[in-house]
This record gives structure tokens, C-alpha cells and sequence, in this order.
């Protein structure tokens, strides 16, 4: 079959900006189910079931910008690989919020860090939207969007038509579940948590059973309203790095300021170190080591001699959230690189006993296979620079793959001007030792974004298969795949 791409350089490209920005310049295009033309290789035979990415489609309406990326709108990538062929679709999670603004053709929620619109009297108490768009969940009978301020959106696995708030059967009003559940591969289960703000800050813990299902719930204090966006699951334990960023939250209900200018980086405080026995939500050892900043946890597990070892995305401070904010603009200039860093914990004495850097680029999304979540892993993955000397307005341009037996790295360098997504990992149910990892890669000499598969063990650098999408996918957060 003949693809051929259509190239609209106004629409895509502004020789101002970085090649990237092509793929966040206007809101994403919603469309349906469509067969995916195979640009090159093949999809290999066992390869079937769903890849699901989240990301920020809408960044823009009527000429005005969101104030951070994390404000966009949630758009879901769903790709269905069959006997027929691949087939992708692309909706946006039609979220109150979403709905009301499409409506009224402007924006008029507050956000991450967006403020409402109008004066402070009637910005006060302005309702926050839920932008649902930061990852998905995988359950039997439906998709979840999650965003880790409020109640996670529920959809079709099929069509993604959006279904509405899912309370996963015990949320209460002002209850969060966060973007970044973990699943035991042994047992289906399902942990998550969410932070709770107000005079008395906590961590509401969540055990789920595989169908979603909340079955044991547990709170636990915190001395500050801090910013957690991930924890790892660590054999018997739930492991939570709470970093010194904390919340005013008086201006925020005042309106006076968005919720991202709020946080406050507070590295006197150290980051803490809060360990919970899963099978009773219970806390069982807290503790404060250095500060730093983490978004994301790649894996964490228990050795044979008992250690509690981490492998995290580490940031020297909390300028990673100005860089953040920054994307939308197209021209980030904060400095602000994040490397792979390995902890080893030590429980009993509560101590960070040894640490030491895994990674010398700039790199982010590190992850697993599922079904070596919380437990020792061979190979970590994770979005990258090629380069220690990248320039600070430059996106990932490669795939790494660390191999944990030797230290060593394998990465897929792209072409100059494209830029993969979050690395998903794809089991071979054929041979469960092996796998894929899947990405969705914009190409902004072509302004077209493929899906890309490579063999993952260990990542291999040349695509077995490269699928066209018919529209630009603006940069997302992440994806999980579900097996058919
Ligand atoms: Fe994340």
C-alpha cells in the first residue's frame, strides 16, 4: 500500500522553534479507527493486542497557550494489533472540563498551572478541571485515563468513547488516584496512591484487585503537602521518595496562584524516605536522606540480602518543572537534566546506604517489563539524549536500555529531527523471556509521527516494523500495552 504523507510546513514547522515543537503546535486531530499502512519490515506474528498512550493534545484555544504542559487536555493513541493488521485511533477524553471549554471555545478552568480567567473575586474556589491526560490503566472491561489530581476517567477499550468518572467503587469526593498504579505480575494486583492536601496532609493508599476494584484502603500522615507523582512496588513493600517541594495552599484556594507556582522547593527538609508493608497498607519505616527531585521510579525490589534497591530519574532540584511549563512555548531554556541513578536502601537501619548513577545523559520515563515490576529486572528502559552535551531546548532523541548484569547501555539513536515517545515494553507471548518496546516517534521533517517496534533483549537499534499514523501525535506522557 502507497502512504503518502502530507506535509503543511505552516502547520508544522516554525524555522524560530525547535524541530520538535511541530508536534505541539496545534491541538491534535481526533480520528477514528484506521488501518495503519506498514512503512517498512513487518509486525511480527505473536504482536497482538492494544498499545494505549496519554498525553496532552490540546495546548491551545483561540490563540492562547496553556500555562504548563501539564494543563493540556488528555488525548488517548489507541493502536489494535490484529490478524487483519494495525489499526489506530485518537480521541480526547471528553471530560467535563473538556466539554464545557469546547463549548464555550476558550478556556475557563483552572489547572496545574493554568489560574482561571477574570478577576480574583470570581477566580476564588474556581473548580479545577481534570485533564486526564497523563497515563492510562489497563482493566478488563474498560480503559482508565488517569491524572493524579482527582478520579481517573473511564473508556472504552475499543473505541475509547469516554465513559465518564470511575470511582473504582470506594473514591470519595476530593479522593485522587494517581497516574502511576503498579500491578504485582504475580497476582494481578493493583497498588496506587493519591495525596491528600489540606490542614493535615496524607497519603491515601489504595490495594485494587486486578478488575480495578479498590478492596483496602490506608492513610498515611505527612508533615508537608508535597508533589508525588510515582512510588515504586518493591517485593513486600511499597516504597515512597517524598520529595522537599511543598504546596501553599492557601494561595491556591485564594486564586492568587496556580498550583504549580506554588510548590515551593525546600531542599533543607532532605527528601523522605516513607516505606509501607503492602500487604497491610501499613507504615513500617520513614526516614530523611538528601534532597532531590524525582518524577519517575523505574523499578525498585528487595535483594537476597535484603536490600531495597531503586533505579529512579533523579533531578538536581525542582527546575524540572520550569522546563516543563517552558514546552509550550517551544523554547525551554531552564537547565534542568534529569540521570539514572540506582539507591540501595537499607530498612532495618534506615539508611540510604550506598547510591551511584547509572546513566550519563539526560534522560527520563525509565521502565521495566510488567512482569518484572518489583522484582529484580534484566534490562531498564528509558526516553534519552544521545548526548551529555545536548542543548537544554532539545527533546529526547533516543531509546536506552540498560542492562543490569553488565552496567552497559544499548540505545536507538533516531534521525536527525525525530523524537520518540516514552519506551513501552511489549511481552512476546510466545517466548515470555522476550519482548518488544513500542514508541510512537514524530519525524518534523515530515511532520508525520509512526509507530515503531524493536526487538528489546537486548534493544536492538534498527525498527522491525514502522507503522504511519495519519496524523501528528503531540508528545504524550505515557502508555501501557495490553496483550489481546
Ligand atoms: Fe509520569
Amino acid at each position: 500500500m502507497q502512504f503518502e504523507v502530507t506535509v503543511d510546513p505552516p502547520k508544522g514547522r516554525n524555522p524560530r522553534l525547535p524541530n520538535w515543537a511541530g508536534a505541539i503546535a496545534h491541538p491534535a486531530v481526533e480520528f477514528g479507527p484506521t488501518p495503519l499502512p506498514v512503512l517498512s519490515g513487518a509486525i511480527p506474528a505473536s504482536l497482538r493486542g492494544s498499545l494505549y498512550r496519554n498525553g496532552p493534545g490540546l495546548l491551545e484555544r483561540q490563540g492562547q497557550r496553556v500555562a504548563h504542559w501539564f494543563d493540556g487536555d488528555g488525548g488517548i493513541l489507541a493502536v489494535h494489533f490484529k490478524d487483519t493488521g494495525a489499526t489506530g485511533l485518537y480521541r480526547y477524553v471528553q471530560t467535563q472540563g473538556w466539554q464545557a471549554e469546547n463549548q464555550a471555545d476558550r478556556f475557563l478552568y483552572a489547572g496545574y498551572g493554568q489560574q482561571a480567567s477574570g478577576p480574583m473575586w470570581k477566580r476564588w474556589g474556581t473548580h479545577t478541571k481534570n485533564t486526564a491526560n497523563t497515563s492510562v490503566l489497563v482493566l478488563p472491561d474498560r480503559l482508565l485515563a488517569l491524572w493524579e489530581g482527582g478520579f481517573p476517567h473511564a473508556l472504552d477499550l475499543e473505541t475509547l468513547a469516554t465513559q465518564g468518572l470511575d470511582d473504582l467503587g470506594s473514591l470519595q469526593e476530593g479522593m485522587t488516584f494517581s497516574a502511576h498504579p503498579k500491578i504485582d505480575p504475580e497476582t494481578g494486583e493493583i497498588y496506587n496512591f493519591g495525596v491528600r492536601y489540606g490542614p493535615q496532609p496524607s497519603l491515601q493508599l489504595y490495594g485494587c484487585a486486578p478488575s480495578g476494584q479498590i478492596q483496602h484502603q490506608a492513610k498515611i500522615p505527612l508533615a508537608h503537602a508535597p508533589l508525588i507523582h510515582d512510588f515504586g512496588l518493591a517485593g513486600p513493600y511499597l516504597v515512597f521518595l517524598v520529595p522537599p517541594v511543598h504546596l501553599q495552599l492557601l494561595p491556591v484556594l485564594l486564586g492568587l496562584k496556580g498550583f504549580s507556582d506554588a510548590l515551593q522547593w525546600q531542599p533543607q527538609f532532605g527528601t523522605q524516605v516513607i516505606v509501607v508493608e503492602r500487604a497491610t497498607l501499613t507504615e513500617i519505616a520513614r526516614f530523611e536522606v538528601e534532597p532531590w527531585f524525582q518524577w519517575h521510579i523505574g523499578n525498585s525490589y528487595v535483594t537476597e540480602s535484603g536490600a531495597l534497591i531503586v533505579d529512579l530519574v533523579r533531578y538536581q532540584d525542582f527546575q524540572t518543572n520550569q522546563w516543563l511549563q517552558e514546552v509550550v512555548t517551544g523554547q525551554p531554556q531552564t537547565l534542568a537534566p534529569g540521570t539514572l541513578w540506582r539507591l540501595h536502601l537499607d530498612v532495618k537501619t534506615r539508611q540510604l546506604t550506598h547510591q551511584h548513577p547509572l546513566w550519563h545523559c539526560d534522560c527520563d520515563f525509565p521502565s521495566v517489563a510488567p512482569q518484572e515490576q518489583g522484582q529484580p529486572h534484566q534490562f531498564l528502559y528509558f526516553s534519552t539524549q544521545s548526548s551529555p552535551d545536548a542543548p537544554t531546548e532539545e527533546f529526547f532523541n533516543a531509546i536506552g536500555c540498560l542492562d543490569n548484569c553488565t552496567q552497559a547501555v544499548t540505545s536507538v539513536v533516531f534521525p536527525e529531527g525525530c523524537y520518540p515517545m516514552e519506551p513501552v515494553y511489549v511481552p512476546d507471548p510466545v517466548e515470555p523471556s522476550r519482548g518488544w518496546i513500542a514508541t510512537v516517534v514524530y519525524d518534523s521533517q515530515q511532520h508525520q509521527s509512526t509507530v515503531q517496534v524493536f526487538r528489546a533483549h537486548p534493544l536492538e537499534p534498527e525498527a522491525i516494523c514502522v507503522l504511519a499514523l495519519p496524523e501528528v501525535i503531540p508528545f504524550g506522557f505515557h502508555g501501557r500495552w495490553q496483550a489481546q
